[in-house]
């Protein structure tokens, strides 16, 4: 098994964490390639469930879509290893109860609530403060493994290209955020929302996701690799999955780049 050095680090965030299966492992790095890729390495030696790999730096951060994400110091880079026992097909509830985590952790910290824009990223003010890029392993409908890489610009400064578009807290409340304090926080929510999701409480991640999101009832369109969609969400059903009234009727959508209209 691939060991690292117990850093400062470490001992403040898992001092006093308590929490049942998220963060029982911190594996901390001052740079990496990315957190997701060392994820998968520690998943094919059989790290533990709840293991959670952790960048001050990440050099080749990556996003969805293969697109890259910068992850300079000051930001929040970490990944989560999770083995749930649940079929594929639920398999987007485990990206939802990871943004309900995140949302609930940054309330936390510093009161104010992100939006959940679907499928999986948190917004301030309509811009972005928080990705998620789940990497869900699966052997005919059963899960093997789930990465959730969780990138939150925190106190890091943000490349010019992305002042329209995203933020940070420091930026939202004029104030540093303690790293340690934030990242705790979020690991326990996660923990709590997770716990509920393996008892089979679906029923409590849709709902909270759907108190943290804005999306039902909006107009928008969903652009994946070919086809483009535009409706009005009536629903999200009990997989994750959208439902949006369109002009051929009711449409249902697993992924895609979404627009509000
Ligand atoms: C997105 O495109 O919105 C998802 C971004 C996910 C970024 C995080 S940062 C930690 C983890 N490691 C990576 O390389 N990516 C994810």
């Amino acid at each position: 098994m691939i060991s690292r050095p117990k850093t400062q680090f470490i001992k403040n965030v898992s001092s006093g964490l308590n929490t049942k299966i998220i963060g029982k492992n911190v594996y901390h790095f001052e740079t990496i390639d990315s957190t997701n890729l060392y994820a998968k390495k520690l998943v094919k030696e059989g790290v533990e469930e709840g293991s959670v790999v952790i960048s001050d730096v990440q050099l080749s951060g990556r996003g969805r879509k293969n697109r890259t994400w910068s992850s300079p110091n000051g930001g929040l880079w970490f990944s989560i290893i999770l083995y749930p026992k649940i079929s594929l097909k639920n398999g987007m509830l485990v990206t939802m109860a990871s943004s309900v985590a995140i949302v609930q952790g940054i309330k936390d910290i510093i009161g104010i609530t992100p939006v959940i824009k679907w499928p999986n990223d948190l917004l301030i003010n309509d811009k972005k403060v928080c990705g998620i890029l789940a990497e869900i392993e699966a052997e005919k409908d059963n899960i093997k493994y789930a990465i959730i890489g969780i990138g939150v610009n925190v106190n890091n400064q943000l490349e010019k290209k992305l002042y329209k578009t995203a933020t940070t807290l420091k930026q939202e409340i004029g104030n540093q955020v303690s790293i340690v304090e934030l990242f705790r926080l979020i690991l326990k929510r996660f923990d709590e929302n997770y716990n509920r999701l393996i008892l089979g409480d679906y029923d409590f991640i849709r709902n909270s996701w759907l108190l943290y999101s804005d999306i039902i009832g909006k107009k928008i369109q969903v652009q994946d690799d070919k086809t483009l969609v535009i409706g009005r969400v009536t629903n999200i059903d009990d997989n994750g999955i959208l439902i949006l009234d369109t002009e051929n009727g009711p449409t249902r959508i697993v992924c895609g780049d979404l627009k509000y209209l």
